[in-house]
């Protein structure tokens, strides 16, 4: 399906983002985990929550939804069940990601599948820790899905250093390592999002500058009662249109603003965008507050590599306001743009291609030399079937002097369901 968005002569209102879609799936999978109820407000719609809700519930989770709120029902680490069919994670890594971790600790045996996406992402880094605590998985190629994943009798525990700053192996080898008897450790480096270690109340040191995180079968999984903070990397979208268009005004409340997740607003800041944040405070586990965000003129920036994990979902829509900016934008060091739901490195060059922006494009990311006075007439935006490819084009049309077209444009799904009506709700 394909959306049309029109340049639009102010931005105005109020936007609740859906549900954090990284808490979601954690709180569903950790909820599995946990022997007994959890109460979770504010459960996301969203395709990949929903893709990681369904393969809980193979797993034996009972879910029942009342008066907006799941109650979710585990059954604890030693009484998970084999699912009659494979596990579906749709287009969700997390999804996938985790619950093998899961699986791989449990010693269940289960054969994991996703979409034409994620049947296309690598694997490989949690293949190999997993085999190395003991589990036994066949994959496509050796590395891509679908996965069958035979889990181990006894967990091996391991110390691994990650060789990448991604949540999602850190979190898989965590979940694994919670079926442990020994001490599991994931050493890291970079920090990357937190919320597995925040949600499961996991003990966290430090190992001569470095994080060092554990898990073992000591480990007690707590009920995951709480409610989902609004999802950050929607915000985001709305963040970026609020500061480029000349004429907007916008507020997003409560909004989750963990500091692994919000880099994008020392990013915004730094570029001169004018973003106030109201209420803050915690929401179970995890920061939230209300953020406002105004038009205001944007200088390029170099990105520091050190927080590029912490913003690395916020890219595509970096990269939007980058057009706008005075002067150049630098975005390094995030070759793993290359391995999300789609190359996104690729699929932003398209888009600037597609508007006329200025870049250079490299293996680990963009310069965009940016215009305060950058404008265009209309544009095809190609979403590659990302849904934050699919957003960033509609924040670039919403610039655009006539109406642009986004292709397949449904893609928004994945994470913000409403993302079209609330685009619609604030175009005046
Ligand atoms: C996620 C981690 C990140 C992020 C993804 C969600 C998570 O992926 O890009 O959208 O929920 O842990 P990586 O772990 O591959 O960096």
């Amino acid at each position: 399906m394909n959306h049309t968005v029109a340049g639009s002569p102010q931005l105005r209102g109020s936007i609740t983002p859906p549900p954090d879609k990284s808490i979601a799936q954690r709180s569903a999978i950790f909820g599995l985990l946990h022997e007994g109820t959890s109460v979770i407000k504010n459960y996301s719609p969203a395709q990949d929550p929903q893709s990681a809700l369904k393969g809980v519930q193979q797993l034996g989770a009972r879910v029942e939804e009342i008066n907006g709120e799941l109650r979710l029902t585990g059954v604890g680490r030693n009484k998970l069940i084999t699912p009659l069919q494979e596990l579906d994670c749709g287009n969700s890594g997390t999804a996938m990601r985790l619950l093998s971790g899961v699986i791989a600790g449990s010693g269940l045996s289960v054969r994991l599948v996703g979409d034409a996406s994620l049947t296309g992402r690598t694997m490989k880094r949690i293949i190999d820790p997993l085999e190395a605590m003991g589990a036994h998985i066949l994959a496509r190629n050796s590395t891509h899905p679908p996965l069958h994943i035979d889990g181990a009798r006894r967990v091996q525990a391991v110390r691994i250093e990650l060789p990448i700053p991604s949540a999602q192996l850190k979190s898989c080898i965590l979940l694994a390592g919670l079926f442990g008897e020994e001490p599991t450790t994931v050493l890291e480096p970079v920090p990357s999002r937190d919320h597995t270690e925040r949600l499961l109340q996991l003990s966290i040191s430090e190992e001569g500058g470095i994080r060092a995180i554990q898990s073992s079968r000591e480990d007690g999984i707590p009920a995951q009662s709480y409610t989902i903070p609004s999802d950050f990397s929607a915000a985001a979208f709305w963040l970026v249109a609020g500061s480029i268009h000349p004429d907007a005004e916008l507020l997003l409340p409560g909004t989750g603003l963990n500091p692994t997740r919000s880099a994008l607003l020392t990013v915004l800041k730094e570029m001169g965008a004018d973003i106030t944040i109201e209420n803050e405070q915690l929401e179970g586990a995890e920061p939230v507050g209300d953020l406002y965000v105004r038009s205001s003129a944007l200088k390029g920036i170099e990105i520091p590599e050190s927080i590029i994990p912490n913003c690395i979902d916020e890219l595509p829509i970096i990269s939007v306001a980058a057009c706008f900016a005075e002067g150049s934008t630098v975005i390094r060091g995030a070759g793993e743009l290359r391995h999300k739901e789609t190359d996104r490195i690729m699929a932003i060059a398209h888009l600037l291609n597609a508007a006329g922006v200025r870049f250079e494009e490299f293996d680990d990311g963009l310069i965009i030399h940016g215009d305060p006075e950058f404008s265009f007439h209309s544009a095809t935006f190609q979403s590659f079937h990302d849904h934050r490819i699919a957003m960033a084009a509609a924040v670039l049309s919403l610039m655009g002097k006539k109406e642009s077209t986004i292709r397949d444009a449904e893609s928004a799904a994945v994470s913000y369901p409403g993302f079209w009506e609330d685009l619609k709700g604030i175009s005046h």
